[in-house]
């Protein structure tokens, strides 16, 4: 058949494409299956509704010729871009390939990533990375290091416009870090994730530490330690299955109200209303599980935790009211008394400013004892690190409904969605002790002389205990002052959110002009 008819020209096609997509994608589905991992058009594929994906740039291809690359030109660059729809909504995606130059970024493969990043924000779509790769193309030079330049550029154009999700599904080394790390939730698989900016030989010529792939760069070593990963995923299809959920919660963009699912609630009080009631134990120092409260303020209880393994001593993640999504930051008094740290500050904050980022309400249900004591805390910047919790509140002018549950002490207090910082419906239940610290710390310190000289120190102190619970550590001198709008009994928290809720969603609110605020980071 002659090239120059169309038939011939119909053929030619058919024959590039079938190389750029059939042949390249059997072999690479071969090498990664070996690896127990999918391919790169295989992971969108399990991403997208099916049949929706339609494919960009598939004929792409590098002009280098450095280092033998004029040998090696396969189509699509080790990028497979485009876009498609998860349950009926547009978005855009990317998919790392492994199996060509390890994955590793070039020029071409740059381009293509920033070209679906610029029609993700022109259409006002989400994007999805799907990482895997060695970061720069060694043989591209400064080129490659150049379009990362241009991707983190448009990563961070596109924060706060459109929602930005990344997948780590192998390894992930030097420049591949970093765009994920400027995303807005980052998942990795347990096993078989890593990420790094140097690996264990590097680190092992500089430091002289000895330490594995899997310690310094694992899903579990993220999740745990360093807080860059928001779920710990026990295979790929789970980490596809967290994204599609995460995004179920979120608009498609800043302009947009996230898809309601669901619709108006029974407001009669239920068994689980009731069992509230109940759950707070007498003694301040015995914990419960705050998840049972999150559960029962939900639609069907259900939660979707963010970032459940690190600092869970404050529990974030995001559920429905009436179907309408909401935010969620919590004390957990399971976890270390539900205090708050460095880590626990900062996670929450940055789910707060996510929440406000995206039109998602946030609820707060507080039991909190305080901020860490000690030198460690301290040294390492409780001070400004604690106070982008309080800035992220401030800050934020999406609805604020706070519970204060039980503990509600000294900066804490405040730092937890107060009134004071702008929330919009505060209310307290019956436990709460909303004061400068605990009836223990507080009686030491003013009655310390006088303990010190008792002739019944034991007696003394549990008079003056008493005395301080009956008159500080409650939540009635907040409402007398109208710090918190109502003390309410648990059973009729879920109740009175719903309702207020309602009201919020009309709620507008600016900040003043300005070009950006300066949170301390
Ligand atoms: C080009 C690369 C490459 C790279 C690996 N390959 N890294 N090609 N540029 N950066 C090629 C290998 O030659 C090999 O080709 C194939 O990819 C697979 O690599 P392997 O090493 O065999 O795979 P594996 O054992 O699974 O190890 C994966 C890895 C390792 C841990 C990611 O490849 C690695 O450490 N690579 C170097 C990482 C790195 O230092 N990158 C540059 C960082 S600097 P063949 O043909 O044999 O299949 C950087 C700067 C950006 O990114 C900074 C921006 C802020």
């Amino acid at each position: 058949m002659s090239q120059h008819s169309t038939a011939g020209k119909l053929a030619d096609l058919q024959e590039r494409l079938d190389e750029a997509v059939h042949a390249a994608s059997a072999r690479a589905a071969a090498k990664q299956h070996a690896k127990g991992r999918l391919s790169a058009r295989e992971r969108i594929e399990r991403l997208l509704d099916e049949g929706s994906f339609v494919e960009l740039d598939t004929l792409a291809r590098h002009r280098s010729t450095a280092f033998g690359l004029e040998d090696n030109r396969p189509h699509g660059d080790g990028v497979v871009t485009g876009h498609g729809t998860i349950d009926g909504r547009h978005v855009c995606v990317f998919s790392q390939d492994f199996t060509v130059f390890g994955g590793s970024l070039g020029q071409v493969y740059g381009e293509k990533i920033c070209k679906v990043m610029d029609l993700a924000l022109k259409t006002g779509s989400p994007i999805i990375g799907i990482n895997e790769g060695a970061g720069a193309r060694i043989q591209e030079g400064v080129v490659s290091l150049g379009l990362y330049g241009e991707i983190f550029r448009r990563n961070v154009r596109a924060s706060g416009v459109i929602p930005q999700i990344s997948l780590i599904m192998g390894a992930c080394a030097g420049g591949h870090v970093y765009s994920p790390a400027l995303t807005d939730f980052t998942v990795m698989v347990d096993g078989s994730s890593h990420m790094f900016v140097t690996g264990p030989e590097v680190i092992k010529t500089v430091t002289g530490e000895d330490v594995t792939f899997e310690e310094l760069g694992g899903a579990r070593t993220h999740n745990t330690k360093s807080g860059n990963a928001h779920y710990l995923a026990h295979d790929e299809d789970d980490a596809l299955d967290y994204v599609r959920a995460l995004l179920s919660h979120l608009p498609d963009n800043n302009l947009d109200d996230p898809p309601v699912d669901g619709g108006p609630a029974d407001l009669e009080i239920s068994e689980t209303d009731r069992a509230l009631d109940t759950l707070i134990p007498d003694s301040a120092n015995q914990p419960y599980d705050m998840h049972i409260v999150i559960e029962s303020l939900l639609d069907d209880g259900a939660f979707l935790e963010v970032q459940a393994l690190f600092a869970p001593n404050i529990i974030v993640g995001f559920g429905r009211v009436e179907g309408h999504a909401v935010g969620v930051v919590a004390n957990q008094p399971m976890q270390l008394a539900g205090i708050l740290d460095i880590d626990a500050s900062e996670k929450a904050a940055r789910f707060v400013r996510t929440c406000d980022a995206f039109n998602i309400p946030v609820l707060t249900l507080v039991d909190v004892p305080g901020f860490l004591p000690g030198t460690e805390q301290e040294w390492n910047g409780i001070i400004r690190r604690g106070a982008k919790l309080l800035y992220a509140y401030a800050e934020a002018t999406v609805p604020l409904v706070t519970v204060i549950t039980r503990k509600a002490y000294g900066g804490a207090y405040d730092v937890m969605g107060s009134k004071h910082l702008g929330a919009d419906h505060n209310i307290a239940w019956p436990t709460a002790q909303i004061a400068v610290m605990g009836a223990q710390g507080a009686v030491n310190i003013l009655y310390r002389k006088e303990l010190a000289s008792a002739a019944d120190p034991q007696a003394l102190r549990a008079k003056l205990v008493a005395e301080y619970e009956d008159t500080l550590a409650n939540p009635y001198q907040a409402a007398e002052r109208g710090y918190v709008d109502a003390v309410i009994a648990p059973r009729e928290t879920r109740r009175e959110i719903i309702r207020s809720l309602r009201l919020l969603r009309g709620k507008r609110e600016a900040l003043p002009p300005k070009k950006h605020g300066n949170i301390p980071l």
